[in-house]
């Protein structure tokens, strides 16, 4: 049983301790914000909604709005990386004056996340024509995903808060990652993910980290519909991006990628959606970067979906953004197998508030952009190709321009989603009668294991072969 919920803990949250000799922003004061009827909560119940309308809450702090005490925050955060503090070593805590602050730096539950590399994309940038193209890659974290970087946030407040349980409904990540650091923080974990709809890999982690691991019969929005009942009935804490906690980790992406840029904003982010919270973290991050006269101007986000899993493309162009439009979701990209996000409403705002596009991309398309992204030597899971795939449509579209800086956050690795990668280069992904044609144009950029005699001959005349054809991209 909980001895307490985080409900009752925002406003006495008054600052982490700062190690380094350098001022800090006075404590945050965090509160909850409902997004719908912008009621303002210094409790938040067990689903996070707000009790008033029913709407989804986020964590405010006056402290983030005010311009005057961000001048040394910029200096601060780069004096950090020298230190060998555990928070410091932390990508998400060294961020700690734009994060809610936990009652001591005891409670944090940390795999040093964050910190994760941003890589120029030389071949991309030649072949779809755009200037400058960069990969944000959140698939360098401690589990593989960007995921880590919201849950250390929240699993520190769900330990502080005294749970003895933490749960999330998952298509794979989240439950690798919850599982991760609830292990770490000495807590178990529940996880609910859709029978043989996510990939070994994730799972296996999620075994691994000792989670009780459940696989429902039902898709990704099924174990999230239990899920939200489980959290009435039962004392488990809830780690989906509905938790607000979570978005706030996911925040520090933005800061780190602008502080990656000298500060120098890109013209355009763009980030792959599922269930819409992490799109909903980097837009709430960079309005407060703008708030805070952290950056001169604002990037437009862009969010892009699988076609087979489009509800905010259809919510923007269907309904005008008004009313969630849910789709039955099916793509083999299944990190974002999901009909029906929990946090479109946040998306739908932070799209309007920066300019950004909401597009989608077919199977094919994300199939060839994951393979580009490999032979950058970088790679990544097929959901974070749709950026990719996405930037191309908004370059045919003109919304993005020649000349413009646009990074691509990829959110997760390669090597979570293995037998989609093996499938395309044996040529068996998109395989099939009304395949079979657009299958064929991706030949090239296939690279399929070879079984050979074990003789240095077949091995030469390979290599005497590969040479002749020459690069296959
Ligand atoms: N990319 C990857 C690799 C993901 O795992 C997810 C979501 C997304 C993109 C979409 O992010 O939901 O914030 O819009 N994965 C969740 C999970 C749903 O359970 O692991 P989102």
């Amino acid at each position: 049983m909980p001895s307490s919920t985080t409900s009752d803990r925002g406003s006495e949250n008054r600052g982490s301790e700062n190690r380094g000799s350098q001022p800090s922003l006075p404590g945050a004061a965090y509160r909850f914000h409902c997004i719908g009827c912008g009621s303002i909560l210094s409790a938040a119940a067990h689903d996070f909604r707000c009790a008033e309308c029913g709407n989804l809450l986020e964590i405010t702090d006056p402290a983030w709005k005010s311009p005057g005490v961000a001048t040394h925050l910029k200096s601060l955060w780069r004096e950090r990386r020298l230190s060998n503090s555990s928070l410091d070593l932390s990508g998400v805590w060294r961020f700690r004056e734009l994060l809610p602050a936990p009652d001591s730096e005891q409670h944090v539950i940390t795999l040093r996340e964050g910190n994760t590399p941003l890589y120029e994309l030389p071949r991309s940038s030649r072949s779809s024509g755009v200037s400058r193209l960069f990969a944000k890659h959140q698939g360098m974290n401690p589990t593989g995903s960007f995921k880590d970087a919201g849950m250390t946030v929240a699993a520190t407040f769900a330990r502080q808060a005294g749970y003895r349980w933490v749960a999330c409904a998952s298509t794979g990540n989240t439950s690798a990652s919850m599982a991760a650091y609830a292990a770490r923080g000495g807590m178990r974990s529940l996880v609910l993910v859709p029978e043989g709809k996510i990939s070994w890999s994730k799972l296996s982690q999620a075994l691994d980290y000792g989670a009780l691991t459940c696989q429902l019969r039902t898709d990704f929005d099924g174990c999230l519909r239990l899920l939200q009942e489980l959290v009435r009935r039962a004392p488990v804490y809830q780690l989906n991006s509905i938790n607000p906690f979570r978005l706030e980790g996911q925040k520090t992406l933005a800061f780190e990628l602008l502080e990656q840029l000298d500060w120098q904003p890109p013209d355009h982010i763009i980030v792959p959606g599922g269930n819409l919270g992490n799109s909903s973290a980097i837009g709430k991050a960079l309005l407060e970067m703008r708030d805070l006269s952290l950056i001169p101007s604002l990037p437009k986000l862009s969010v892009i979906q699988a076609e087979g899993a489009n509800a905010l493309v259809r919510t923007l162009r269907e309904a005008g953004g008004k009313h969630l439009v849910s789709v039955q979701a099916e793509t083999r990209a299944t990190a974002i197998r999901i009909g029906n996000p929990a946090s479109w409403q946040k998306a739908v705002n932070v799209l309007l508030a920066t300019g950004g596009a909401c597009e989608e991309v077919s199977e094919v398309e994300i199939a060839q952009a994951k393979a580009e992204i490999g032979a950058e030597g970088i790679g990544c899971e097929p959901a974070s190709a749709v950026t990719l795939a996405g930037l191309r449509k908004l370059l045919r579209q003109g919304f993005v321009k020649n000349a413009e800086t646009v990074v691509l956050v990829l959110t997760g690795s390669l090597l979570k989603d293995p037998d989609f990668t093996m499938e395309f280069h044996r040529g068996e992904l998109l395989s099939g009668a009304d395949n079979e044609l657009v299958s064929r144009s991706l030949n090239r950029f296939r690279h399929p294991p070879l079984v050979l005699d074990a003789t240095l001959d077949a091995v030469i005349q390979t290599l005497e072969q590969a040479e002749k054809a020459g690069p296959s991209l």
